[in-house]
């Protein structure tokens, strides 16, 4: 018998794929500063804050920025970002996520979500998920990024569940880190090539079950 009592949620790559947005709004701020950047890089964006973002971003450019421009550069890059995402439908959940959510609430278990993003409350009422989530921890509740552990533990905590009987679902290396370091299970959502430190790891929720998460 499983001891899992709560499900974790990352959001990006897990519940939506906002990546294709992340990207689009990146790229546009590059090609401003006058250079470019790759698909390749891009995934290593992924789950990574939006500061460290643009701190990565500015080094494969060779451009140095202020403190305060860098700060303007993250603000604009949000702004484009935060239109695109406005335009969100619930057609844009990904796979078997509202199920497998519907899922382990039915069979009594507790969900967070568990998302390094500042947005996460404009997605999940766009694509009308909020009702779905007994916490909600997002980038604007935490001062530690990803593989800190603090987004989880404090969904945990918001659950009143040991970390010990959570399981994480991350599509990034640094959320897999995270949830280990909290001492929670972790299920990654991606290759298991990639994902190596993964308890499981999936393509997608559209292939969890309660019995894999027994398994655990
Ligand atoms: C993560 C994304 O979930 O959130 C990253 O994977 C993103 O790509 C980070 O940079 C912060 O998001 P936001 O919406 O606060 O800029
Ligand atoms: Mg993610």
């Amino acid at each position: 018998m499983s001891i899992i009592k709560a499900c974790i949620f990352d959001l990006d790559g897990v519940i939506v794929d906002t990546a294709v947005y992340h990207y689009k709004a990146w790229k546009r701020l590059a090609n401003e500063l006058g250079f470019d950047i790759s698909e390749e890089q891009n995934e290593q964006l992924k789950g990574v804050s939006r500061v460290r973002s643009l701190e990565l971003i500015l080094q494969w450019g060779h451009v140095t920025k202020t403190e305060a421009e860098q700060e303007e550069l993250a603000a604009k890059k949000n702004e484009w970002y935060v239109e695109m995402i406005s335009h969100m439908t619930p057609a844009e959940i990904l796979p078997g996520a509202k199920e497998f959510l519907e899922t382990c609430r039915a069979a009594g278990l507790k969900t967070a979500l568990g998302s390094a993003s500042k947005n996460s409350m404009t997605i999940l009422d766009k694509i009308n998920l909020a009702g779905l989530f007994d916490a909600v921890i997002d980038g604007n509740m935490v001062s530690k990024p990803k593989p800190d552990p603090e987004v989880f533990l404090k969904g945990a905590e918001a659950l009143n569940i040991a970390p010990a009987d959570c399981v994480v679902f991350e599509d990034a290396i640094a959320g897999i880190e995270a949830a280990k370091n909290g001492g929670m299970k972790a299920v990654g959502i991606g290759s298991p090539n990639v994902l190596t430190e993964a308890d499981l790891v999936v393509s997608g929720l559209n292939e969890m079950s309660l019995e894999k998460l027994s398994m655990l």
